[in-house]
């Protein structure tokens, strides 16, 4: 059985920027997960970077000094600006303030982090951080395209709770989300170059405007899949049936309702290289749901359901299909069942459980079922079986 194949940090030269926001706090909790994670980080500091957090505390994290000023870095040949960002594989501003924002959108230079933007050769990836106000401020908007335009990668925001007390869309994406979508953008990840598309939890098949047909999936594992795939390096569309989980970074998410909804998503989404299904997909739907809410009688009710399409059959007998994984949730004779499945779909990949030891959990016990035989994976949290999954699919692919 393949280990975890994700893509390491160790080794890559990575500078951080931080810039003044009460985010910056956050900051150093990023910089410990990436030195934690092997990445060789230096630490450059806006001067209002520093009313928030001392510089100290950053040279502590990352074990070198912390460079907060043009002029002081100037001290060899005065050119630090131009080795530090040749030598850097990736520049990451985290907190991004919407005026550092700014100055990048305008190719300003004028402390040392916005000299070092505009002079770098490596990748720059931002993590804004700001009042939901300022981020949906025009100025901002404008600003936000033009970073776009100019190939600068944009790591959240997210939504929530606010230093200011307000609510809303702006906050810093949480470290651990961050250092996540850092091995697409540096590359080289076993998935690297490939397009992977994947549905997670249950569908809800209307029988009126109120009521519905669903399912007890959580999602859960379906949304550790994209992001391990993520990690592995790969672009990820992830299309969703309604959960209550916050996306993985650097994962794009499409929301539908109904395995019709599912299908069209999926389709729309098609060519892909790799189609992983772990929806728990509804089997049937009400064959006409009411138009208005349906009243309760003593006669009873009853429903004629039809069969819904089949999307990971469907999208497996195309011409030109991806590589597809299925996923067979039994309640009884996993092997027999999960292998009588991958067969009938020509599945070159099939992950098995037991329902009733997985559904709405946060481990599971699988197993992989494939051409060169069974590949059990004992129990363990989600996301460290999707890494297994993931690493198991790239051998097979690659
Ligand atoms: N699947 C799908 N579309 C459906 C039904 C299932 O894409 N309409 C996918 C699931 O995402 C999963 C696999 O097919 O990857 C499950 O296989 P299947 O046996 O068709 O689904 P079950 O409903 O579990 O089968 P059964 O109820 O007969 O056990």
């Amino acid at each position: 059985m393949q280990g975890i194949e994700t893509v390491s940090l160790a080794g890559k030269k990575i500078i951080l920027g931080v810039t003044g926001g009460i985010a910056a706090y956050k900051a150093a909790e990023l910089c410990r997960l990436l030195v934690k994670a092997g990445a060789n980080v230096r630490v450059v500091m806006t001067a209002a970077a520093q009313q928030f957090v001392a510089p100290l505390t950053f040279q502590a994290l990352s074990g070198k000094p912390v460079l907060t000023s043009l002029w002081d870095a100037a001290s060899g040949d005065g050119m630090e600006h131009i080795h530090l960002s040749r030598d850097a594989d990736l520049l990451l501003v985290a907190p991004a303030s919407a005026d550092f924002l700014a100055k990048v959108a305008h190719g300003r230079a004028d402390d040392l982090l916005s000299t070092l933007c505009l002079a770098r050769t490596c990748k720059l990836a931002v993590a804004p951080a700001m009042n939901r106000e300022m981020w949906a401020t025009a100025p901002t908007r404008r600003n936000l395209e033009q970073l776009q335009a100019d190939d600068v990668s944009l790591l959240g925001p997210t939504a929530g709770d606010m230093a200011c007390g307000e609510t809303g869309l702006g906050r810093m994406l949480e470290p651990a989300d961050i250092l996540t979508a850092l091995p697409a953008l540096l590359g080289g990840g076993t998935l690297a170059g490939k397009r992977v598309l994947i549905t997670a939890g249950p569908t809800f098949e209307a029988i009126d405007p109120v009521r519905g047909l669903t399912n007890r999936s959580s999602g859960k594992m379906g949304y550790a899949v994209a992001q391990a795939a993520v990690e592995a390096g790969a672009e990820v569309c992830l299309v969703s049936g309604p959960t209550c989980l916050a996306t993985p970074a650097g994962v794009r998410r499409i929301d539908v309702q109904s395995a019709a909804e599912m299908r069209d998503a999926v389709l729309a989404e098609l060519p892909a290289d790799v189609f992983i299904a772990v929806a728990a997909v509804a089997d049937y739907r009400v064959d006409a749901a009411a138009a208005q809410k349906i009243k309760k009688s003593d006669a009873g009710l009853t429903l004629q359901l039809v069969a819904n399409p089949d999307i990971l059959g469907e999208v497996a007998a195309r011409s030109g299909a991806p590589f597809c994984v299925g996923f067979a949730a039994e309640t009884e004779r996993l092997a027999e069942h999960a292998e009588a499945k991958r067969l009938k779909k020509k599945l070159p990949l099939l992950v098995g459980n037991l329902a009733q030891d997985t559904l709405g959990q946060d481990t599971a016990e699988l197993v992989l079922f494939d051409d060169r035989g069974t590949h059990p994976l004992p129990r363990a949290d989600k996301l460290t079986q999707a890494r297994h999954l993931i690493g198991h699919l790239a051998t097979l692919l690659n």
